[in-house]
């Protein structure tokens, strides 16, 4: 694996590995890698040749400056954990510096509206105006094949699919499924940031999800009712502070337009303590139901 810091070094780098005939395949993250991450990575090698795996803390992205100072780093971590993953480590990994991706007389932000104004974006004014930026200006930079992208970001998905297509980029966007600890909790680097009584807790989100699958299973998927379940579920925690539970069309993020819609997203924000995290879960799709469930159902052995 090879180790560069510089848009020219990276793309002497690219350049050197299509020479080869090489599909190059791109997963952008900002460290802090986790099993989530490496799934990403371990799929991305089913598109490509050569993956690249950027880690860059997107200070764009951050809407509260205590929020991007108290983001886990830990570069040489994730170095030597990409390493250890032997046979499916990546050939490139792109760390840049912040002036590197942001020169002082930068001046273009990629915008995408419609999909951006709810669910997170409604509480972290331009976070996907920053997200959409760094991920236009990676896939420029790598120029690569295809570009891998968690579910659990699901309207992070979402955006990036409508720039990609918007600004005709040549990449296929793949979309890989939640990776979820033991309780069910969805692996994210905020999880670190966790006190051990507010990791517990967090079970309770997946728990929530669980819910509106069952809901729709029994009684049908009624927007209203599903998110009602959701609720109900989040309030047995009460030192999880809700921030968004909604229920919505997954290609528009908007209220489905027909009552008893299918798939139906159904997805949350909560706070414990400092720490936000989301989840998520499409209703009507029986793999991402069937994975959420299974998260949840290993969690219930577990205790007993
Ligand atoms: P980050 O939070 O590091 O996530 C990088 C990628 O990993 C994203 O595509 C995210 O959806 C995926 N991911 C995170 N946790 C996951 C989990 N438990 N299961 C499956 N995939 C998971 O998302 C970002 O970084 C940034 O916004 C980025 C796209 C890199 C732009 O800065």
């Amino acid at each position: 694996m090879q180790r560069v810091t510089t848009i020219p070094r990276l793309r002497t780098a690219v350049a050197e590995e299509r020479g080869a005939g090489h599909r190059v395949v791109l997963v952008p993250t900002m460290g802090a890698l986790h099993a989530g991450h490496f799934a990403l990575v371990e799929e991305a090698h089913r598109h490509g040749d050569t993956v690249v795996v950027s880690v860059f803390v997107n200070p764009a992205q951050f809407d509260r400056p205590d929020d991007l100072q108290r983001y886990p780093r830990d570069l040489d971590g994730d170095q030597a954990a990409l390493a250890a993953l032997g046979d499916a480590a990546p050939g490139i990994l792109f760390a840049p510096e912040v002036s590197e991706v942001y020169p002082a007389e930068a001046r273009t932000t990629v915008h995408v509206s419609g999909l951006t104004e709810g669910l997170c974006g409604a509480a972290r004014p331009g976070h996907f105006d920053g997200v959409a930026t760094v991920v236009a200006k990676l896939l420029n930079m790598v120029q690569p094949d295809a570009a891998l992208f968690g579910r659990k970001d699901f309207q992070q998905l979402q955006v990036i699919r409508r720039l990609v297509t918007d600004l005709d980029l040549p990449v296929s966007v793949v979309a890989v499924p939640t990776v979820r600890e033991d309780d069910g909790v969805a692996l994210s680097s905020r999880n670190r940031l966790l006190s051990p009584p507010e990791r517990r807790r967090a079970g309770v989100l997946p728990r929530a999800l669980a819910a509106a699958v069952r809901t729709a299973r029994e009684a049908g998927g009624d927007p209203a009712a599903l998110r009602e379940a959701v609720r109900v579920t989040l309030a047995t925690e009460p030192d999880v502070d809700v921030e968004y539970v909604e229920v919505v069309d997954p290609a528009t993020l908007k209220a489905p337009r027909d009552g008893s819609a299918s798939p139906l997203l159904v997805a949350l924000a909560a706070h414990l303590g400092a720490v936000r995290l989301i989840d998520n879960v499409v209703v009507g799709d029986p793999d991402d139901e069937d994975r959420l469930l299974a998260a949840i159902g290993g969690a219930a052995g577990h205790h007993q």
